[in-house]
């Protein structure tokens, strides 16, 4: 499916639940968000269908996401019903990884081929404030698990804030040294920060330029381990990607914000309440739950639409970012419809 500017739309990312069994600063408020009601949230069924009318209209790759999409009960069962799917090349998983010590197996087994997982700070009590309660060890264990079962490599995500975890840059590289990893750090984008003073850690953001901490960056301090070798990724990957000479696994750097991907931007992505958003950082979206309960062109009509009008670029580099003082929580961007746990990533 190509849209209005020439951009082939093959992936689509579906969030399976608002729920999470974490709390990340950047992502939800302390007490959470309202959950959705299971009534509205889309059946095994329904997305079945909607996955099935995709990948029929040229869709080949999706990407499971919550919220934490493995709170979502039977999950493996669902994968196992997609991945029957004639056309679709590959099923993703991007977790926080705390269940993944219980799922990898089955995971594997259903038919997941890749896994990512969110990871953004490698010491116990930073991990645990940054998540509001998580345990890295849980979740490192969970990574060994995901390797044991037979992934052969693993993504970890690493979202990147200004003096809370980027003196922890080169720590996240070494990971890399010995295991078959890809770390990627991601430029934070200003979805809003909640409640977030690092007291013990001290950070204090007033502004996003305050939080903002560049991908370029990041790789100059990765360069400090040795050469970076590029590998050579799709066009539409959003991360460049490098091997450290002389590692196992690679690093790969995400500039959402410094050096937007839109040109080649090739996703749609469906919310866990059926709704369908052409881009990340658009408020609007075609409800797919009523349709997803009928026939198969009423959905491939709709799916034709939010193809056509995907926008052609998100506007947040009018935030753009060292110039400007920026706002924690900018206006213009819809953030009250934004909260990374309802969409996904
Ligand atoms: N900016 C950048 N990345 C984010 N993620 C969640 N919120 C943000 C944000 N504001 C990341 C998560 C996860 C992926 C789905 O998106 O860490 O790895
Ligand atoms: Fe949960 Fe992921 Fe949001 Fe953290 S970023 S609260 S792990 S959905």
């Amino acid at each position: 499916m190509k849209d209005r500017y020439n951009r082939e739309i093959n992936y689509l990312r579906i969030s399976v639940t608002d729920r999470c069994n974490l709390r990340c600063v950047y992502c939800m408020p302390a007490e959470g968000i309202t959950y959705k009601q299971p009534k509205d949230i889309l059946s095994f069924e329904q997305i079945y269908k909607i996955v099935k009318a995709s990948v029929s209209l040229g869709i080949e790759k999706i990407r499971i996401t919550g919220g934490e999409p493995l709170v979502r009960k039977d999950l493996p069962l669902l994968i196992a019903q997609l991945k029957s799917i004639e056309g679709l090349k590959e099923i993703c998983l991007t977790t926080n990884g705390v269940y993944l010590g219980e799922y990898a197996r089955a995971l594997k087994k259903a038919g997941v081929d890749r896994i990512n997982i969110s990871l953004d700070s490698l010491i116990p009590e930073k991990f645990q404030r940054i998540t509001r309660g998580g345990s890295l060890e849980t979740v490192l264990t969970g990574i060994d698990s995901a390797l044991a079962a037979g992934f052969p490599s693993l993504k970890i995500n690493m979202v990147l804030l200004n003096n809370f975890n980027t003196n922890e840059i080169l720590d996240f590289a070494k990971l890399t040294k010995g295991k078959p990893l890809e770390v990627r750090f991601i430029e934070y984008m200003p979805t809003g920060l909640h409640g977030f003073c690092g007291d013990g850690f001290n950070v204090n953001y007033s502004s996003y330029e305050e939080v903002f901490f560049s991908a370029q960056e990041v790789k100059d301090i990765c360069a400090s381990l040795g050469e970076l070798m590029p590998i050579e990724s799709d066009k539409a990957a959003t991360a460049k990607t490098f091997k450290i000479k002389g590692f196992l696994g690679s690093v790969g750097f995400i500039s959402a914000i410094s050096k937007p991907f839109c040109a080649s931007c090739n996703k749609l992505r469906l919310t866990s309440d059926g709704r369908l958003r052409n881009c990340l950082h658009s408020a609007k979206s075609i409800d797919f739950k009523k349709a997803s309960d009928g026939a198969e062109e009423a959905l491939s009509a709709l799916i034709k639409d939010a193809v056509y009008l995907k926008p052609q670029s998100h506007n947040l580099s009018d935030f753009s970012v060292k110039e400007k003082g920026l706002s924690l929580t900018p206006v213009g961007i819809d953030t009250e419809n934004f909260s990374m746990c309802q969409i996904g990533g």
